[in-house]
């Protein structure tokens, strides 16, 4: 299956940055928010991803400035920002990027079994929540599946591609094609919580959570010496603010009530997504963030 037109609902941390990069592969794509504010801080992020792009290209010389400049307005009109569905109706692939609950996964993907046409795709980009639950919610459980893009959209090159209990092999094998076609590099998970990348990333980082708990370190100490040490290439603190505190938490909470106390809880992440800090986004989490 070709995709001549794609669309990602929900114009968050992740779904400005995934417009972008579909839309720099050449295929339009509707993005979808419920707020006009949220879908114009979408289309800013992916102007800035943009612009930063090619300058670098100006920087080394392959481009001009004024050719930078036509680019970043080509892959911009290739996106369409919205609030409705009145566009969702010729999309052949969707990728729903909405919070991590399964709750409005569901009742998102209710909506684009209704909008959008029998044969088109509808992957989600959750970082845990169980596929063939969200697929239910759908009378085409055979074209829904897991399209997991990696923080930032934009520079990471990884998709998972997560088969639910009913993906059909057809729908696996367009979206692994759709992500080369985006210039990423798929690889096919079975469906468990936390995938692969998370479960592999969220095991080292719980003893982050654990130490710096159980010693009282301080969060600001802990990321200067893991950052200095080359061990990561930020502070792990710093990067959940950058992540969503509410997105890393729910995935952490997933992991431990899935496979037990070898996944650790941040208490103080906690604290801090129950008086509404998410991090960046909100303009404070562990760190104050300027917005
Ligand atoms: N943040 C990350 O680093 C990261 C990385 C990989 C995957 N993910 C996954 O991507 C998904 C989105 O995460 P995020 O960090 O971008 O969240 P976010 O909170 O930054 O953005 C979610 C967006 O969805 C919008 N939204 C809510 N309900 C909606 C609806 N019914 N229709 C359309 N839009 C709606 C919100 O207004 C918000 O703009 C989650 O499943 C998350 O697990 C996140």
């Amino acid at each position: 299956m070709f995709v001549f037109k794609a669309a990602v609902v929900g114009a968050g941390t992740m779904g400005g940055e995934i417009a972008q990069v579909i839309a720099s592969g050449d295929v339009p794509v509707v993005l979808k928010d419920v707020d006009r504010k949220f879908v114009d801080q979408g289309l800013d992020k992916a102007r800035e991803v943009t612009q930063g792009q090619l300058g670098r290209l100006v920087k080394k010389e392959k481009l001009t400035q004024e050719q930078a400049d036509a680019g970043v307005e080509e892959v911009l009109g290739r996106i369409h920002g919205t609030t409705d569905y009145d566009d969702f109706g010729d999309v052949d692939f969707v990728v729903e990027a909405v919070p991590e609950r399964m709750e409005i996964k569901r009742s998102v993907f209710g909506e684009l079994d209704a909008v959008t046409s029998g044969h088109a795709i509808l992957a989600s980009n959750t970082s845990s929540l169980s596929i063939s639950e969200i697929a239910e919610a759908t009378t085409r459980p055979d074209r829904v599946l897991g399209f997991h893009f990696f923080y930032p959209a934009s520079m990471m090159r990884l998709i998972e591609v997560i088969e639910g209990a009913d993906t059909s092999a057809d729908t696996a094998q367009a979206a692994a094609n759709f992500a080369q076609a985006i210039r990423k590099m798929p690889i096919r998970c079975a469906e468990c919580p936390g995938f692969v990348g998370n479960r592999i990333a969220n095991a080292a980082i719980a003893e982050v959570w654990r130490v710096q708990e159980e010693e009282d370190i301080s969060v600001e100490e802990l990321d200067k010496k893991l950052s200095e040490s080359k061990a990561l290439p930020m502070g792990p603190f710093f990067l959940a603010d950058l992540l969503g505190l509410d997105t890393v938490l729910h995935v952490a909470e997933h992991l431990r009530e899935s496979y037990g106390d070898r996944f650790y809880v941040s208490s103080k992440m906690k604290e801090l997504v129950e008086a509404g800090n998410l991090g960046q986004k909100t303009g404070k989490g562990f760190y104050e963030h300027g917005n």
